[in-house]
C-alpha cells in the first residue's frame, strides 16, 4: 500500500510522518516516535492500556487509524511532566501506590487527565467511570481513585507538581 504523509503534533512537537494508511495511531507513536508509554495489551479497544488524548478526547490508539490523526494534537504520558515536574496526576499516584507492574498505568493516567480537564472535582463514581475502560490486573482501583482526587485538589489549589520528572 502506498504511504501517505501524515501531519500531527505529539506532546507540542511538529511531526510529518509517512505510514501506511492503514496502520494504528498505536504503531505510529511507539514504533515511528518512540513512545513507549503508548501500550500495547488487547489490540481491539478493551484493555485502555494504549490511551491517549487526541485533540481532547481520551481515545484508543490501537482504534485509530495512523491517517485519522491527520492534523491532530495528541498527548501522551511523555507530554505530562512540565518543566522537569511531574504532572500532580503522576506524583500523586506515585504518593498513592496507585500501581504495581504499571503496564496499565499510561493509560489510566491519560484517560484520568481527561476527565479532569473537563470535571475539576469528580466524585469516586465520576472516577471509576471514566477508568471503567481501563483493566488493571494488579489493583484494586481505591490508589487510583484517592490519588485522582488528591491530583484535582493540587490542581484545583493551583498548587505547583511535586516530585522531579525522570
Ligand atoms: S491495546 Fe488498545 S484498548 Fe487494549
Ligand atoms: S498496575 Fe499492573 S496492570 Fe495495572
Amino acid at each position: 500500500m502506498t504511504p501517505v504523509s501524515i501531519h500531527l503534533t505529539v506532546n507540542g512537537r511538529e511531526h510529518i510522518l509517512a505510514s501506511e494508511p492503514c496502520r494504528t495511531l498505536l504503531s505510529l507513536l511507539r514504533e515511528d516516535l518512540g513512545l513507549t508509554s503508548v501500550k500495547e495489551g488487547c489490540g481491539q479497544g478493551d484493555c485502555g492500556a494504549c490511551v491517549v488524548i487526541l485533540d481532547g478526547q481520551a481515545v484508543n490508539a490501537c482504534l485509530v487509524f495512523a491517517a485519522q490523526a491527520e492534523g491532530a494534537s495528541i498527548l501522551t504520558v511523555e507530554g505530562l511532566a512540565q518543566d522537569g515536574a511531574l504532572h500532580p496526576l503522576q506524583a500523586r499516584f506515585i504518593e498513592r501506590w496507585a500501581f504495581q507492574c504499571g503496564y496499565c498505568t499510561p493509560g489510566m493516567l491519560m484517560s484520568c487527565y481527561a476527565l479532569l480537564q473537563h470535571n475539576p472535582d469528580p466524585d469516586e463514581e465520576q472516577i471509576r467511570d471514566a477508568i471503567a475502560g481501563n483493566l488493571c490486573r494488579c489493583t484494586s482501583y481505591q490508589g487510583v481513585v484517592d490519588a485522582v482526587q488528591a491530583a484535582a485538589a493540587d490542581l484545583r489549589a493551583g498548587k505547583p507538581p511535586a516530585g522531579a520528572a525522570p
